[in-house]
Protein backbone atom coordinates (compact mmCIF):
# COMPACT_ATOMS: atom_id res chain seq x y z
CA UNK A 1 0.00 0.00 0.00
CA UNK A 2 1.56 3.54 -0.82
CA UNK A 3 2.30 5.79 2.30
CA UNK A 4 3.57 8.94 0.57
CA UNK A 5 5.25 11.10 3.83
CA UNK A 6 7.53 13.93 4.05
CA UNK A 7 10.53 14.00 6.39
CA UNK A 8 13.16 16.54 6.96
CA UNK A 9 16.00 16.18 6.44
CA UNK A 10 19.48 18.66 7.83
CA UNK A 11 22.78 18.23 6.06
CA UNK A 12 25.09 19.86 9.43
CA UNK A 13 27.92 21.95 9.15
CA UNK A 14 30.67 19.34 9.34
CA UNK A 15 29.29 17.77 5.95
CA UNK A 16 28.62 21.31 4.40
CA UNK A 17 32.32 22.50 4.98
CA UNK A 18 33.65 19.03 3.58
CA UNK A 19 31.23 20.13 0.33
CA UNK A 20 29.20 17.20 0.98
CA UNK A 21 25.65 18.29 0.14
CA UNK A 22 26.06 16.81 -3.46
CA UNK A 23 27.46 13.23 -2.35
CA UNK A 24 24.54 13.10 0.14
CA UNK A 25 21.84 14.86 -2.29
CA UNK A 26 22.61 12.21 -4.69
CA UNK A 27 22.37 9.06 -1.77
CA UNK A 28 18.89 10.61 -0.99
CA UNK A 29 17.91 10.00 -4.58
CA UNK A 30 19.66 7.09 -5.50
CA UNK A 31 17.29 5.89 -2.50
CA UNK A 32 13.70 7.47 -4.22
CA UNK A 33 13.40 10.18 -1.94
CA UNK A 34 12.54 13.42 -4.18
CA UNK A 35 13.67 16.73 -2.76
CA UNK A 36 10.94 18.88 -2.54
CA UNK A 37 12.03 21.75 -0.57
CA UNK A 38 15.84 23.12 0.46
CA UNK A 39 17.90 25.98 0.98
CA UNK A 40 21.00 26.69 2.75
CA UNK A 41 21.34 28.74 6.06
CA UNK A 42 22.86 29.73 8.94
CA UNK A 43 20.76 29.89 12.07
CA UNK A 44 21.05 31.63 15.20
CA UNK A 45 22.08 29.32 18.75
CA UNK A 46 18.41 30.89 19.67
CA UNK A 47 16.72 29.02 16.80
CA UNK A 48 18.73 25.72 17.10
CA UNK A 49 17.66 25.91 20.79
CA UNK A 50 13.65 25.94 19.55
CA UNK A 51 14.53 23.20 17.32
CA UNK A 52 16.53 21.42 19.70
CA UNK A 53 14.09 21.49 22.12
CA UNK A 54 12.81 17.89 22.84
CA UNK A 55 16.55 17.95 24.11
CA UNK A 56 17.24 20.14 26.31
CA UNK A 57 17.46 18.40 29.91
CA UNK A 58 19.80 16.32 27.98
CA UNK A 59 23.67 17.16 29.13
CA UNK A 60 24.56 17.48 25.61
CA UNK A 61 22.24 20.27 24.87
CA UNK A 62 24.17 23.83 25.06
CA UNK A 63 26.64 21.92 22.68
CA UNK A 64 24.28 20.62 20.42
CA UNK A 65 22.79 23.69 19.70
CA UNK A 66 25.77 25.83 19.62
CA UNK A 67 27.44 23.49 16.90
CA UNK A 68 24.51 23.19 14.70
CA UNK A 69 24.30 26.63 14.32
CA UNK A 70 28.54 27.03 13.99
CA UNK A 71 27.78 27.22 9.73
CA UNK A 72 25.77 26.56 7.29
CA UNK A 73 23.25 24.25 6.89
CA UNK A 74 21.10 22.36 3.93
CA UNK A 75 17.72 21.84 5.08
CA UNK A 76 15.66 19.99 2.81
CA UNK A 77 11.97 18.66 3.08
CA UNK A 78 12.72 14.96 1.25
CA UNK A 79 9.28 12.69 -0.17
CA UNK A 80 8.97 8.99 -0.76
CA UNK A 81 6.99 5.93 0.36
CA UNK A 82 7.14 5.97 3.52
CA UNK A 83 10.14 8.56 4.11
CA UNK A 84 10.38 8.87 7.79
CA UNK A 85 11.61 5.44 8.53
CA UNK A 86 13.28 5.33 5.11
CA UNK A 87 15.57 8.35 5.84
CA UNK A 88 16.15 7.08 9.32
CA UNK A 89 17.36 3.49 7.57
CA UNK A 90 19.96 5.59 4.80
CA UNK A 91 20.95 8.31 7.87
CA UNK A 92 22.36 5.13 10.15
CA UNK A 93 22.70 5.33 13.60
CA UNK A 94 22.75 8.38 15.78
CA UNK A 95 26.95 7.33 16.87
CA UNK A 96 29.13 6.41 13.15
CA UNK A 97 30.67 3.90 14.66
CA UNK A 98 27.38 2.17 15.63
CA UNK A 99 25.82 2.61 11.61
CA UNK A 100 25.84 -0.13 9.31
CA UNK A 101 27.66 0.22 5.73
CA UNK A 102 25.68 1.65 3.07
CA UNK A 103 24.58 4.45 5.53
CA UNK A 104 25.55 8.29 5.37
CA UNK A 105 26.62 8.45 8.79
CA UNK A 106 29.10 5.52 8.38
CA UNK A 107 30.19 6.86 5.00
CA UNK A 108 30.43 10.53 5.87
CA UNK A 109 30.33 11.33 10.23
CA UNK A 110 32.74 11.67 12.25
CA UNK A 111 31.67 11.71 15.84
CA UNK A 112 28.47 11.53 17.63
CA UNK A 113 28.21 15.11 17.07
CA UNK A 114 29.55 15.89 13.57
CA UNK A 115 27.26 12.75 12.58
CA UNK A 116 26.61 14.75 9.26
CA UNK A 117 22.44 14.61 8.72
CA UNK A 118 19.59 14.63 11.18
CA UNK A 119 15.94 13.30 9.76
CA UNK A 120 12.76 13.62 11.99
CA UNK A 121 12.29 10.26 13.73
CA UNK A 122 8.29 10.42 13.55
CA UNK A 123 5.50 11.35 11.19
CA UNK A 124 4.80 13.79 13.81
CA UNK A 125 8.05 15.35 14.54
CA UNK A 126 8.47 15.75 10.42
CA UNK A 127 5.21 18.08 10.12
CA UNK A 128 6.49 20.09 13.27
CA UNK A 129 10.23 20.29 11.94
CA UNK A 130 8.85 20.65 8.36
CA UNK A 131 6.84 23.79 9.62
CA UNK A 132 9.57 24.97 11.52
CA UNK A 133 12.03 25.87 8.65
CA UNK A 134 9.42 26.00 5.57
CA UNK A 135 6.92 28.02 7.07
CA UNK A 136 6.06 31.26 4.88
P1 LIG B 1 20.29 14.38 15.66
O1 LIG B 1 19.62 13.29 14.87
O2 LIG B 1 20.49 15.68 14.99
O3 LIG B 1 19.45 14.64 17.01
C1 LIG B 1 20.05 15.12 18.19
C2 LIG B 1 21.55 15.12 18.12
O4 LIG B 1 22.23 15.18 19.34
C3 LIG B 1 22.03 13.83 17.50
O5 LIG B 1 21.71 13.82 16.13
C4 LIG B 1 23.53 13.88 17.84
O6 LIG B 1 24.30 14.48 16.84
C5 LIG B 1 23.57 14.77 19.09
N1 LIG B 1 24.13 14.11 20.25
C6 LIG B 1 25.21 14.52 20.92
N2 LIG B 1 25.46 13.71 21.96
C7 LIG B 1 24.51 12.75 21.95
C8 LIG B 1 24.24 11.63 22.78
N3 LIG B 1 25.02 11.31 23.81
N4 LIG B 1 23.18 10.86 22.47
C9 LIG B 1 22.37 11.18 21.40
N5 LIG B 1 22.60 12.25 20.59
C10 LIG B 1 23.66 13.02 20.85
Amino acid sequence: MNNLEQTLSIIKPDAVERNLENEIKEMFKNKGFSILKQKKIQIEKSEAEKFYKVHETKPFYSDLCAYLSSGPIVVMVLEKDNAVIGNRELMGATNPIDAKEGTIRKKYGISIDKNSVHGSDSVENAKIEIDFFFKD
